[in-house]
């Protein structure tokens, strides 16, 4: 018998990504699909040769199937609902991000699921690369310092692609509600879950911008460490892209962190006395190259989505609480939902005001 009876709700393009990790799970039944659009459940059905029946709401999928956990797949703005129902069906949930399309999505999620003896948990798949990995190492060791900036660039153009000609091109706030959870959550976790405190966000529309909301932002948060975050992104910037994980800085007070987004991160600190040569500008400092320490499962995949899923699983096998349970998730999407405010409120929003 298997021990996961799993509906996927919502069979667009991610799904398949977390589908073909769930049929390689020997405790794991894919026993339901749930779309609005029928055909994507049922060709999804048929890309992974699944018998199960095809639904169009979780009650009836719950009812019909005996689930006990919901893969929620669909897009944001219908997350509160799935979330919601499923919970109060008696499912376990593994959402993908983010949590809720709104702030007052989120309240209502925090109100359900804080009353449920069922487990929430949220992908976020990019604490889950190695490289991210190694430059909290780098961070831990101490040879930076304690950090006092961290800044990340996030340009990118991802448009060519039909896939994204989907719900983010009409959506409001596309580059901080649907992308920045990403990076937000990156930053917290960089920063040892430091926590938000304020932000200011500065929002605007590129030019030649395909989206109906906002494709660019700059945003300066204030952690709870002291340190300073700040994060500026363009969703349609042509040319010199960074990687979809961002191109990462980070000043300590002993020396300063690097990271591409994608090669291993490095860091360079003052060359001790013993080590310098003849006073060139070239010898003031030492770069040392992070190692990776991490053994990641789901290794090879380019945006570890199997790392993340394994996590979530492990997690409620043994009754413990994932690193991206809803109770932490929550507060990487205070800080997407105080920029959102402070981009419509165009002033300095503080995190306690959502609270
Ligand atoms: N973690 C990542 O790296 C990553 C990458 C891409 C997308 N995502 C997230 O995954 C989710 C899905 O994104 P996608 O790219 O697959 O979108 P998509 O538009 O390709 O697929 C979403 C599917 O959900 C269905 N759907 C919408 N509302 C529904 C409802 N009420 N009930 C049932 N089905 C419904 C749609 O018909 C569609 O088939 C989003 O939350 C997105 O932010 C995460």
């Amino acid at each position: 018998m298997k021990n996961f009876k799993v509906v996927v709700a919502g069979c667009g393009g991610q799904s398949a990504l977390w589908m073909h990790y769930a049929v390689k799970r020997s405790d794991t039944e894919i026993v339901g699909l749930i779309d609005i659009n029928r055909d994507s459940a049922v060709k999804a059905a048929e890309k992974f040769s699944l018998s199960c029946p095809v639904f169009d709401n979780p009650k009836d999928a719950i009812k019909n199937t005996g689930a006990n956990l919901i893969f929620n797949l669909t897009t944001p703005a219908a997350h509160r609902d799935i979330i919601i129902t499923s919970l109060e069906s008696g499912c376990d949930v593994f959402t993908e991000k983010p949590l809720g399309a709104t702030w007052e999505h989120v309240l209502q999620i925090k109100k359900v699921v804080g009353n449920s003896v069922n487990r929430l948990t949220v992908m976020q798949n990019r604490r889950y690369l190695k490289g991210i990995r190694a430059l909290r190492d780098i961070f831990n060791s101490g040879m930076i310092g304690d950090i006092t900036f961290l800044g990340v660039d996030f340009f990118l153009y991802p448009l060519g692609d039909d896939h994204w000609y989907g719900y983010r091109t009409k959506i409001n706030h596309p580059l901080i509600t649907d992308m920045a959870i990403h990076t937000f959550d990156m930053g917290r976790f960089l920063l040892n879950n430091a926590d938000p405190v304020s932000v200011y966000c500065h929002e605007f529309q590129p030019k030649a911008s395909l989206y109906k909301g906002n494709a660019g932002a700059v945003c300066i948060f204030e952690m709870s460490d002291h340190s300073v975050f700040t994060y500026q992104g363009n969703w349609c910037a042509e040319g010199c892209r960074t990687e979809w994980e961002g191109m990462w800085r980070a000043t300590g007070v002993k020396g300063s962190a690097v990271w591409d987004g994608i090669g291993k991160p490095y860091f360079e600190i003052p060359m001790p006395e013993n080590e310098k040569n003849c006073g060139y500008k070239s010898d003031r400092y030492k770069r040392i190259v992070a190692d990776y320490n991490w053994p990641v499962s789901g290794g090879g995949d380019p945006e570890p989505i199997e790392a993340c899923l394994e996590e979530m699983y492990t997690s409620l096998i043994e009754g413990k609480k994932s690193e991206t349970d809803w109770s932490d998730n929550i507060k990487s999407m205070a800080m997407v939902c105080a920029a959102v405010k402070s981009a419509e409120e165009k002033r300095k929003v503080y995190i306690d005001e959502l609270l």
